[in-house]
């Protein structure tokens, strides 16, 4: 297994190009399965969960080919309903091929994604609007299987903003007959990039962006180029990262009107932003000043930048406190960080972070994706060395993440086997 080996407490300096978003490339990659004929993606980024979405395609029958940033799929071949365990486990997102099945060939079974590292996960708010669609739905085995004669537009209300759940139905609703209302849908830029696609793919939808998405369904839809949004995660990963280590780093290719909850906190915590379209730069100040965070649906503070800005918080003049609304375990990188010094205290969903002068280098264990490049910011603003184990989780989510920071003058590198 990979480590990352650091040295910290290099400044951050240079230009940065960011990457597509993997939470919009699993729903469009998935997307396809809507569709006969080459579709053709392109800033896809190069991650394993993008492989583990196209390894579940082939499965189901589609043919993929896959050169660096562009992925084809041709779903003209689907003739597989099933989404075993063995894909499902790697990866949870998997869930995102159930609409398309019920939509496309009236039938899914597709193994339940259970719960993971940050929570229990349910799915339920997806089955539910299945079920009020028209699908007949059991859950057999550790598996959900969906049958839908026709599949009926309906007027839907969502317990919780979802975000696969939104884009899952929205999927469905895609091909359904009728029209499909969903009421407090998720607005994230993931689920706008979707509509965007279907959209272009013949779909009558309105609305994504807001809490109310309308979705008139079609008989088919039509292949499409299409070209993934920025990440929003990995830039905010960076700019972070220019914050914590008193840097000034310019990041290409990324789209700062995604951006604002976390530029309010970084502007609060001291650091100096500056926007223009498709690029921020970020001035670390020279104190980091302690700044409470709630996370939220968006355009609320994310919850996949919670951890990152925690390290933030660690090394700030002052106490801070960030509660987690999203997930209600997502706080198992404070034991990691406390190893390295931090002064953090966890009551249920909140956490209180007294701000140290200084991290301290030491091993650790990356347990899952956000927590892992939180460690990682960790290690690049600690003193001494920091060995972070376990990097898969890194590799699902952050393309050469350890490439571009030492491109920015860390001292990083990556240990093979
Ligand atoms: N929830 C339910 N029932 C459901 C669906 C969700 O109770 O049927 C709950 C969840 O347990 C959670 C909350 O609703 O407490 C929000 O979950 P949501 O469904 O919105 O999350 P998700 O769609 O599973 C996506 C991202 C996550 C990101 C969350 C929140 C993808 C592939 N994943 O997950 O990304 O944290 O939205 O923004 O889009 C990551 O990239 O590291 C990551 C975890």
């Amino acid at each position: 297994m990979d480590r990352i080996i650091i040295e910290g407490g290099r400044v951050l300096n240079g230009e940065v190009r960011i990457g597509g978003a993997k939470n919009a490339a699993l729903p469009i990659l998935a997307s396809a399965l809507l569709t006969d004929g080459w579709n053709t993606f392109s800033n896809v980024p190069n991650l394993m969960d993008v492989e583990s979405i196209n390894r579940l395609l082939v499965h189901l029958g589609a043919s993929v080919e896959s050169t660096p940033g562009t992925v084809r799929i041709n779903a003209a071949g689907l003739n597989n309903s099933e989404a075993p365990y063995d894909l499902v486990r790697k990866m949870r997102a998997s869930i995102l091929v159930l609409g398309p099945l019920v939509a496309r060939l009236k039938r899914a079974r597709v193994s339940l994604p259970g719960g993971c590292a940050i929570g229990a996960r349910p799915i339920n708010i997806h089955l539910k609007a299945l079920s009020e669609m028209g699908a007949v739905l059991e859950l057999k085995g550790g598996y959900v299987e969906a049958t839908a004669e026709t599949l009926r537009g309906k007027e839907l209300f969502l317990d919780l903003p979802t975000v696969t759940g939104t884009e899952n139905i929205m999927m469905a609703a895609a091909l359904a007959e009728g029209e499909t209302i969903i009421r407090n849908a998720a607005r994230e830029p993931e689920v706008v990039a979707l509509a965007g696609t279907l959209k272009q793919m013949g779909s009558l939808i309105t609305g994504a962006g807001t809490s109310v998405i309308t979705i008139q369904g079609v008989s088919s839809l039509s292949p499409v180029s299409v070209s993934i949004i920025p990440d929003r995660i990995e830039t905010g990963t960076f700019m972070v990262a220019a914050a914590l280590t008193r840097g000034d780093v310019l990041l290409k290719g990324c789209e700062p009107g995604h951006q604002n909850a976390l530029i309010d906190k970084l502007t609060m915590a001291g650091a100096k932003i500056q926007t223009e379209e498709g690029a921020i730069r970020i001035c670390g100040g020279d104190v980091v000043e302690s700044v409470d965070v709630k996370t939220l649906p968006y355009p609320g503070f994310p919850t996949d930048m919670q951890a990152q800005f925690m390290v933030l918080m660690s090394v700030a003049n002052g106490l801070s406190v960030i509660s987690e609304t999203i997930f209600e375990d997502r706080f198992i990188h404070v034991g990691e960080l406390r190893r390295m010094g931090a002064d953090i205290t966890v009551s249920g969903n909140t956490a209180a972070i007294k701000g140290v002068p200084m991290l301290s280098g030491a091993p650790v264990m990356a347990t899952d994706l956000r927590a892992s490049a939180s460690l990682v910011l960790a290690g690049l603003v600690a003193k001494g060395k920091t060995e972070i184990n376990r990097v898969y989780h890194l590799d699902r989510g952050y393309e050469r993440l350890e490439e571009k920071f030492a491109r920015l003058g860390a001292f990083i590198k990556r240990v093979k086997g």
